[in-house]
């Protein structure tokens, strides 16, 4: 018997009840696989934790969860109990940097039974490799005068190490799919980092014979997001340009209340974290309506990185027989509760078995 250990933090809002549906839909999957069992220590940690305690997570926190394989969350967030930048920070940022999630994956294909604003969507299935701890999002820099004299200085920072972990995950992903990596560069415009990447690009694709590339500018390459999403596999990016990506990847699929996200610490000294692209959504908390798909497709990238990918795809081809079939909530135009959608989906899966 295989046992994973997952540390679970519903967190705020929809988290509390999106990520007990996918706990059904996991232990699902663990039966119908007979080998597996995933072994769940919950954590309460939340804003009203905070106004309990003073602190989102308690001091050793971090040392708790390090011990676990995974870390499965929900969602962080509640202004009216406790500020944002508060609660993101204590909890969700602090695991992201703590524990070196250097790469943040994003999916996005087109949904059977899902309208994506896109006149004609084709049948597109990418997934944005996003450096996730240097490039444009760096604390380096500063300010001087003030007035009509002022001067602000932000530096990107790109290192050889950073950007050669990032380029070396997007091939290796590519591998599993379809043998295609496209870069998002802007060598044209931004004369140091970006030819540099360039070059780390090239170097990199040498040690990938088989693999298939192709790189863009980031300006084309958005625009080539909505008018031919289908010519991408994998995407590998800046952490800027992956974040800007990755939210047109989410839109053009239809509903956030779908999209998932992974930030993988690949270096093996603590453990990645599995959450969806949504918030708490303190405007339907409570209501039983919220999407589980966010939070289920989360729980296939977990599975994915557990190994376990044959498991991984049956659970996506069912929750997307499901929505197919109308089985799914207000956000994405059916009528059903967020359990409801969950059971379908666990029944289905036992009927596959
Ligand atoms: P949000 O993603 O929570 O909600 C945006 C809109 O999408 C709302 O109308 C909501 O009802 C809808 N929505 C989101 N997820 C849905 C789902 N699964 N099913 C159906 N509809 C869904 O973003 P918002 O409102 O900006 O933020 C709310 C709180 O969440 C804030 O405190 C924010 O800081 C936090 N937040 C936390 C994140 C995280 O934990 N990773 C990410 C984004 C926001
Ligand atoms: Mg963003």
């Amino acid at each position: 018997m295989k046992t994973y250990e997952v540390a679970v933090v519903p967190g705020d809002g929809i988290g509390k009840e999106v990520v007990p549906a996918s706990l059904k839909v996991l232990d699902t999957i663990a039966d119908i696989h007979g080998g597996l069992k995933f072994q769940y220590k919950e954590f309460p940690w939340s804003c009203e934790y905070y106004l309990e305690h003073g602190q989102m997570m308690p001091d050793d926190g971090l040392g708790i969860l390090k011990n676990f394989d995974s870390i499965f969350l929900g969602a962080i967030g509640n202004p009216k109990l406790v500020p944002d930048h508060v609660s993101l920070w204590g909890l969700l940022i602090k695991i992201r940097r703590e524990f070196e999630q250097s790469i943040n994956i994003r999916p996005a294909k087109f949904f059977k039974g899902l309208r994506s604003p896109l006149v004609n969507p084709n049948d597109f299935d990418l997934i944005v490799v996003r450096e996730n701890s240097e490039g444009e999002y760096s604390e380096v820099g500063g300010r001087i005068h003030k007035g009509e004299d002022e001067i602000a200085i932000q530096n990107a920072i790109f290192t050889k190490t950073g950007t050669k972990r990032a380029m070396k995950y997007a091939f290796d992903l590519a591998k599993q799919r379809r043998n295609h990596v496209t870069s998002a560069t802007k060598s044209n415009g931004i004369v140091h980092s970006m030819p540099f990447w360039d070059e780390v690009f090239k170097e990199t694709e040498q040690e990938y014979p088989d693999v298939q590339t192709a790189s863009y500018h980031i300006d084309a390459l958005a625009a080539f997001f909505v008018t031919r999403p289908q010519i991408f596999d994998i995407i590998v990016a800046s952490n800027l340009f992956g974040d800007i990506l990755t939210d047109i990847g989410g839109a053009i699929m239809g509903s956030i209340g779908i999209a998932p996200a992974a930030n993988i610490n690949i270096n093996g000294r603590y453990p990645s974290m599995f959450e969806p692209v949504h918030g708490s959504a303190p405007d339907i908390a409570g209501k039983g309506i919220a999407n589980p798909i966010g939070q289920i497709w989360t729980a296939k990238m977990m599975l994915d990185h557990f190994g376990e990918s044959e498991l991984g795809q049956k659970l996506l081809d069912t929750v997307e027989e499901v929505t197919n079939d109308g089985i799914k909530t207000s956000d994405i135009g059916g009528n059903a509760t967020t359990i409801e959608v969950a059971d379908e989906i666990c029944s289905r899966l036992k009927k596959t078995a």
